[in-house]
């Protein structure tokens, strides 16, 4: 088990300083293929695995371009489902090519280098890198070179918080930030935490769900994360999107989206886009795009895609208890907040 050891101060001025012993002992209890350890970086207080500190500089001086579009999210708020869309609306709205290959190859989402855990597969390289980059140095970033090469406009996932990523990414790129109700969200990521190969996770969904509030699963403060995109949802290259609108109002959604976009499709485009990229469509494309292969037998990633199926999983004490949690973390996100709680 690694021992806390030095801060190190990252290119975008936060400081990396490892978790406590007693903490990480706390967290491997219930992960037990999570052996590598994780730092806070300050300002901010976000939770990220050791390896983030070795990747963070190639992250944020990572070239931007003015044809980007970043697909930012906290984990399990409907990043896979957005991805489809907005490649499916840039790249090839008549799904001429359709199914088209895994999401993980066009291309792997930024920080993909350092969430891979347990520690031996840290040297993971991605399958695509070799052909995408032939003569490439992974050790020099896999991610950032297939980047380098892929065609624009490039569709980039991430789980990162916006003040991790390039500092000039709104100046330049789209931004599309896609938020989910934590009740929901903690449902989903907790029956992926346990059906994961590589994660494993072995406690409750109470146990898990006091992991999300106390901020110590990867990514967290959750609120922190959606608070940096909210001040930023009038910036003209930021879309904030709330899943349970797309769920409800699809071809409103779906429409702004296109329009911020800029990639005018018909009416035709766009209900083809939005049949091939909804629910079912999509879990019947799991393998296509690569998204069966890391479960364990009894699970799916495509769980129930639903707003509101946390009724059926929370107890009334949980619910009471992410209400308080919503509550006291809310307060300056004003009224006109989806989860806004007064
Ligand atoms: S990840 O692993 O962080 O990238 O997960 P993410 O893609 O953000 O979230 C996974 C949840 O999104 C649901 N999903 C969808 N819902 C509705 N429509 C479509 N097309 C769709 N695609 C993915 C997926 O089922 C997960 O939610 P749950 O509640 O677990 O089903």
């Amino acid at each position: 088990m690694p021992s806390s050891g030095e801060p190190t101060t990252l290119a975008s001025g936060h400081v990396a300083v490892p978790l406590e012993t007693e903490d990480m002992k706390r967290i491997y209890r219930n992960f037990p293929t999570f052996t590598d350890g994780a730092s806070r970086l300050y300002p901010g207080r976000w939770l990220l695995l050791t390896g983030f500190k070795d990747v963070a500089d190639r992250i944020y001086n990572f070239k931007i371009r003015e044809s980007d579009v970043v697909i930012a999210t906290f984990p399990k708020s409907g990043t896979t489902w957005s991805q489809e869309v907005v490649w499916s609306m840039l790249h090839d709205p008549d799904l001429k090519d359709a199914p088209r290959s895994p999401l993980m190859d066009r291309p792997p989402y930024l920080e993909m280098e350092v969430d891979q855990w347990p520690a031996e597969v840290k040297s993971f390289v991605p399958p695509l890198f070799h052909a995408m980059c032939p003569g490439g140095d992974a050790s020099r970033g896999t991610v950032v070179q297939m980047l380098e090469v892929e065609k624009e406009p490039r569709v980039i996932k991430t789980h990162l918080p916006l003040s991790l990523l390039p500092p000039d990414t709104l100046d330049k790129a789209k931004v599309v930030y896609v938020a989910r109700n934590p009740k929901d969200l903690v449902t989903s990521f907790y029956d992926y935490s346990r059906t994961q190969k590589r994660l494993q996770f072995q406690g409750s969904l109470e146990e898990f769900a006091d992991y999300f509030m106390r901020d110590e699963l990867r990514f967290c403060p959750y609120w922190e994360h959606l608070r940096e995109a909210w001040q930023k949802r009038n910036h003209p290259n930021l879309h904030f999107i709330f899943f349970e609108d797309l769920k409800k109002d699809s071809v409103r959604e779906y429409r702004k989206l296109d329009e911020f976009l800029g990639s005018r499709l018909s009416e035709e485009q766009l209900a083809r886009v939005m049949e091939h990229t909804s629910f079912s469509s999509m879990k019947a494309r799991d393998e296509a795009l690569g998204k069966c292969d890391q479960i364990i037998s009894e699970g799916s990633f495509f769980r129930s895609g639903q707003a509101g199926s946390w009724k059926q999983k929370l107890s009334p004490d949980l619910e009471n208890k992410i209400d308080t949690w919503t509550k006291e973390n809310v307060a300056d996100f004003g009224s006109d907040f989806k989860y806004f709680i007064s």
